[in-house]
């Protein structure tokens, strides 16, 4: 039998932080509604486009898996925060990695992008379709936020994650997945004023629109239930379970699945204190410093679930591979920056229309 097996993992954030005492100098919130409402305590804000994020994760996988990037056969990019309409960003990742070889496409599921491309990925290496896929879930979500609307600018930030899957003859990979939607539900987190629907989409910035409390609830039922669901195709008891990966959307909807599961907190990754919701990036940054923390044995059994826009949510029930150490690590980096963090909010303020942030 032919499976992909996941050979390497990177991650790349951006260096300047948005911590929650810093939002309390925008808008009427506090840490502690942030932190107990979510659990998050600071974000990464970007200070260079979302692909050359994309392209210092890929660097740092395609260094783990140990190949060159002439044997990518294709590029997934995950992502809702793409750099234009047209190209898709993936042709700008795949350019400046010299990925010569590869096809390159962009894939949007919002926040259950990863998990999304992961499983496509999986399928497209498993049918022999292709051997060597670099897949990235990446987002510049500062990009697309309202600074004054308190109820979404205090969730997202920027960051990227990449995986690199490969054929292997052992059982690897995707061995039960879940993928959903509900369309009628869509309006309930979106960008409005850019795409090729709604009017006036050339004279206003984009910014992010969310019925928390909805999503939130749909989020807590969507998530649990497809982990579950994965868990017993699968055929795994709790025991079985090295480590659920989820999205990093709130710690409260986290805490809801481990409980369906009935999981330990042994058991569970969270990482949302120090980055918030990076939408599509949230595990691939999770999953790369999961095997890190030496939290993901070899041939590990891992869960992957995710919910987002859409409003989608997908799940997925993984075996890890062998390996769980890099075959090589490269001393890339993003750009220094002597920006500060209100100087790269200035320019997104700048873009809506108000500059008095300090
Ligand atoms: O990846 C998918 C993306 N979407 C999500 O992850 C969103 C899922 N939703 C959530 O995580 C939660 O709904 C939030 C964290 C956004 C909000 O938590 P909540 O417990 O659902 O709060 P709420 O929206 O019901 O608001 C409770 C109160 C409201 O005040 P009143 O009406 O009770 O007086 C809000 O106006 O909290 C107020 N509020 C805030 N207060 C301080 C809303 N945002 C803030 C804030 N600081 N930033």
């Amino acid at each position: 039998m032919r499976y992909a097996e996941i050979t390497g993992w990177g991650k790349a954030l951006p260096p300047t932080v948005l911590s929650n005492a810093d939002l309390e100098q925008i808008v009427e919130t506090s840490d502690e509604w942030i932190t107990t409402r979510s659990g998050i305590k600071e974000r990464r804000i970007s200070h260079v486009a979302a692909s050359d994020l994309a392209e210092l994760a890929a660097r740092r996988a395609v260094a783990a898996a140990g190949i060159e990037m002439g044997q990518i056969d294709l590029i997934v990019n995950a992502t809702c925060t793409p750099e234009s309409i047209i190209p898709a960003s993936a042709s700008y990742v795949q350019a400046k990695l010299g990925a010569k070889n590869a096809g390159a496409m962009d894939l949007n599921a919002n926040c259950s992008g990863f998990v999304y491309s992961y499983v496509t990925a999986d399928a497209l290496v498993r049918s022999g379709a292709v051997d060597t896929v670099l897949l990235i879930g990446v987002e510049r979500l500062s990009w697309v936020l309202d600074y004054t609307d308190r109820t979404t600018c205090i969730l997202f930030g920027d960051g990227a994650g990449a995986v690199v899957l490969q054929p292997t003859d052992q059982e690897a990979g995707v061995l039960s997945s879940v993928l959903g939607v509900d369309g009628t539900l869509a309006d309930l987190l979106c960008v409005n004023g850019d795409g090729t629907v709604r009017p006036g989409s050339t004279l206003t910035a984009p910014r992010i629109r969310m019925e928390g409390s909805d999503v939130f609830r749909l989020a807590v039922t969507a998530m649990a239930d497809a982990s579950e669901t994965v868990v017993g195709q699968a055929g795994w008891g709790i025991d079985d379970i090295d480590l659920l990966i989820p999205h990093q959307a709130n710690q409260r909807i986290i805490g809801a699945t481990s409980r369906r599961l009935k999981l330990d907190h042994s058991q569970v990754f969270l990482n949302i204190h120090a980055y918030g919701n990076t939408s599509a990036a949230t595990i691939p940054i999770a999953l790369t410093e999961a095997i890190e923390a030496e939290r993901v044995p070899s041939r590990a059994n891992l869960v992957f679930a995710a919910f987002g826009g859409g409003l989608t949510w997908a799940a997925a029930a993984v075996r890890f591979g062998a390996r769980v150490t890099p075959i090589a690590e490269v001393d890339d980096q993003l750009p220094e920056t002597d920006q500060s963090v209100w100087d790269l909010l200035a320019a997104n303020f700048e873009s809506f229309g108000r500059l008095d942030i300090q």
